[in-house]
């Protein structure tokens, strides 16, 4: 058990006093306190509980039950890749990685999974990074005909095995932002259906050919793959990639593989107030009650995001009937394991009108929280402390980065208090952080119980920024 694990004592989000707390420590005080520790590195935060970690995990584990050992939970990477929270995931009971790239694969055998427990998946592998999959038996999927080719060549020339799954797009539209959408007719991942006899023949051919290992062994077929995209709230598509992973599935147990047994529906389930709207969303400047709601109803204000996002049990119960009955079943997860465990934490530096439109200008930004500028992603605000004051005005939150489109929210309905914190925060937007104007990444705290934190990244200096340079490019020595 984690040092989080034993000492939390309540978890999850929660006013007190009009304060926001989370697993019982009131931000207020973490914000003090790491001003204390960081000056004005100290904010923007994220902040990140694991109760909330643990809960999302055993959502999963719970769903997956049915399947005994045949169920297993796979934690997409690409989400948050900080080493704590993967970490921590893995305690909780996650028993795989999915991963995109080496080193999010080095990552993941850095925090403790076994090279059998991860899956490499990708539509450009570098050859490098096929090599080290193959080398270490991480488990592949083919993304098209020349992955295949590829992956075959390098099998032999290193004599070594290698597992795969095929990822299929079987063209099925989702709706999601067209940017989350992965099995569109025109999207660049996946095998199309008329591809995968081309593709088995060339993983056959490579049973052939085999030299150091046994000739008819060289690839080892397990199974099918297939994520449509994120965000996700219709269960119903997974129906449709159920029933088209299990035949092709079928496909492959007649042509030559009768061992391949896995089917992996990937990720993509969305979670609640996190469906893309292109364009302006209302926050309601929330109040201490109203400001987390688990399961959030459907809305019925069309103008708000807000939906009953589907679970993983009734993700599960909806494709079990149309899974084979020996079929090993991975599920993939990125956001809906992290995004409700973390927010950020933000300053107002101002308050500005220009035309008739008012301003908030808050020091988080796009390279924080790059989504809403990416593709519409909504992120609600609420309040670190709930001001006195009832008056409220129509404010769109913006960042200090230069660009019009660095918006947190837009068109929020609040009176401005001294900070907020940015919901939904724990998946893509750490990851998704970048340097840009030389904005050093910020720092990522874990909280533990109601009385600690854990730095589980520290701030980006200066002088880290500047340290990939060579010196003899600056005309002025950094300070020693
Ligand atoms: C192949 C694959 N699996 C799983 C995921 C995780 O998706 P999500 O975070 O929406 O659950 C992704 C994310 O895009 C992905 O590309």
């Amino acid at each position: 058990m984690s040092e989080a694990q034993q000492n939390s004592e309540s978890s999850g989000w929660e006013y007190k006093g009009g304060t926001l707390h989370c697993n019982g420590l009131s931000l207020e005080e973490l914000r003090l306190r790491l001003r204390q520790k960081y000056g004005h590195l100290g904010s923007p935060v994220f902040v990140y509980s694991a109760g909330i970690l643990r809960e999302n995990v055993m959502k999963y584990r719970d769903a997956l039950q049915p399947l005994e050992s045949r169920g297993m939970l796979s934690y997409s990477l690409k989400a948050n890749s900080n080493p704590y929270l993967i970490t921590e995931l893995r305690d909780a009971g996650v028993a795989a990685a999915t991963t995109v790239s080496g080193n999010e694969i080095l990552m993941a055998l850095k925090c403790g999974f076994l090279p059998e427990e991860i899956i490499f998946n990708g539509n450009g592998k570098q050859s490098w990074e096929v090599e080290m999959a193959v080398n270490r038996g991480v488990l592949l999927n083919i993304d098209s005909v020349f992955d295949a080719h590829r992956l075959v060549s390098i099998s032999r020339r290193l004599g070594s095995r290698a597992k795969v799954l095929l990822r299929l797009n079987p063209v099925i539209s989702v709706q999601t932002h067209p940017y989350l959408a992965t099995a569109l007719a025109n999207s660049k991942f996946g095998i199309e259906m008329e591809q995968v006899e081309e593709v088995l023949k060339i993983l056959s051919s490579a049973k052939a050919h085999g030299n150091n290992v046994s000739a008819s062994n060289l690839i080892e077929l397990r199974g099918v793959h297939i994520h449509i995209g994120s965000a996700i709230s219709e269960v119903e598509a997974y129906v449709e990639v159920a029933k088209a992973a299990a035949k092709t599935l079928r496909h492959i147990q007649n042509n030559g593989w009768p061992e391949a047994s896995t089917i992996n529906l990937g990720g993509g389930l969305c979670i609640a107030e996190e469906i893309p709207v292109i364009g302006k969303d209302i926050c309601n400047g929330r109040g201490p009650e109203s400001d987390i709601n688990e399961n959030p109803k459907e809305s019925s204000d069309s103008s708000t995001a807000t939906i009953n996002p589907p679970t993983p049990k009734e993700l599960v119960a909806a494709v079990l009937p149309y899974l084979p009955e020996e079929a090993v079943l991975i599920l993939e997860p990125g956001r809906s394991l992290v995004a409700t465990s973390g927010v950020i934490m933000t300053d107002i530096i101002g308050v500005k009108r220009n035309g008739d439109k008012e301003f908030i200008v808050v020091d988080a930004a796009m390279t924080e929280v790059i989504r809403p500028a990416l593709y519409g992603a909504v992120h609600q605000v609420a309040y670190v402390t709930c001001p006195h004051e009832q008056e409220t005005a129509e404010f769109d939150i913006v960042g200090p980065v230069c660009e019009s489109g660095d918006f947190i929210l837009q068109g929020c309905q609040l009176h401005p208090g001294s900070s907020f914190v940015i919901w939904t925060a724990g998946a893509y937007c750490s990851s998704m952080s970048s340097n840009y104007n030389l904005r050093p990444h910020v720092v990522e705290v874990m909280v533990t119980s109601s009385k600690d934190f854990k730095v589980i990244r520290s701030p980006q200096t200066f002088d880290d920024l500047v340290k990939k340079y060579k010196a003899q490019y600056f005309s002025v020595p950094s300070p020693s």
